[in-house]
């Protein structure tokens, strides 16, 4: 599986699970763990999630699925905007930590910019850093102007930027994707499938099943495909979970390249960034 390098040194994988969603009902927690441990039997390299899915209960389910598993995948999780002052921010990831019985999360991310400011936010990100409970942090819905201020405070440590982009979300390539590669910044593309919405577009359907594969390994390809972005595909069904992961071995031509360029056009000006 390949990675990306963050600023510090540390690789991230370039793929990995999400886990929107899950953690929030009883009757569907035993399909949801399962497809969690799908992923993990098929060595997917890392795992996302959050404090706020599931009030904590995606992470709970997180620390169950990795019981007894030798490798543990590469871990990101992220603090809620009004937990991120400098001491609460350190009490929201022990809180994770001790969630997922985890000693140490791998990149820990700012769900998106609230009350609190910045600075505050990254105190307690450093602490953290310094104390081993977590390796690397970064932000999330972060436009280009908001990853200018972090960059003004973070002594060049950013890990990540988790952001909307998919096919028929490329808003980030105009400006912000641009600014995170100049700065070797991966950009983590969540909602990769639009969150299923962009299954049903005739174009892709007809492209991959040109190419001989199913539209959603076709939009993660795509997704793959751009230097310096990483993304994590929820599923909470085995088959689909599957079907994803195949998707990393998809090499897509450059005349393929250009049908989906026309089919779903880049920018031509500055687009605000889009959140869910
Ligand atoms: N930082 C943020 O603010 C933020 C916001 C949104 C998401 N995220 C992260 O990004 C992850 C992914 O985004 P997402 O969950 O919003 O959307 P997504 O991954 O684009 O799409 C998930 C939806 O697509 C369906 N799906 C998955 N694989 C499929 C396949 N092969 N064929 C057909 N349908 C398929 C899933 O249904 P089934 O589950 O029924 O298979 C689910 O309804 C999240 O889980 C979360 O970890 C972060």
């Amino acid at each position: 599986m390949r990675s990306c390098k963050m600023p510090s040194g540390n690789e991230m994988p370039v793929f990995g699970i999400g886990t929107w969603r899950m953690g929030e009902s009883r009757a569907r927690r035993a399909q949801e763990l399962d497809a969690i441990k799908c992923a993990l039997e098929l060595d997917y390299p890392m795992i996302d999630t959050a404090e706020m899915y599931g009030d904590g209960g995606a992470e709970e389910m997180v620390g169950e699925a990795l019981a007894g598993v030798r490798q543990r995948p590469f871990i990101v999780s992220k603090v809620y905007p009004h937990n991120a002052t400098r001491s609460g921010t350190i009490a929201a990831c022990e809180r994770s930590l001790k969630r997922m019985k985890l000693e140490r999360i791998d990149l820990y991310l700012l769900h998106w910019r609230g009350g609190v400011p910045l600075a505050e936010t990254y105190e307690g990100f450093f602490r953290l850093r310094e104390a081993g409970k977590i390796a690397d942090f970064g932000v999330s819905n972060f436009d280009a102007d908001d990853m200018e201020e972090a960059a003004s405070l973070d002594k060049g440590l950013t890990g990540s930027n988790q952001v909307l982009y998919c096919l028929s979300k490329r808003g980030p390539e105009y400006d912000l994707l641009p600014w995170m590669r100049q700065r070797s910044i991966p950009l983590m593309a969540y909602s990769p499938l639009d969150q299923g919405r962009l299954l049903g577009n005739a174009t892709l359907k007809k492209l991959a099943c040109n190419l001989g594969c199913t539209p959603a390994q076709l939009a993660l390809a795509w997704v793959l495909a751009q230097p310096g972005v990483v993304t994590i595909p929820k599923s909470m069904t085995r088959e689909r979970v599957k079907e994803n992961l195949a998707a990393v071995d998809i090499k897509l031509s450059a005349d393929l390249l250009a049908e989906l360029d026309r089919a779903f056009p880049p920018p031509k000006a500055k687009q605000s960034l889009q959140m869910l």
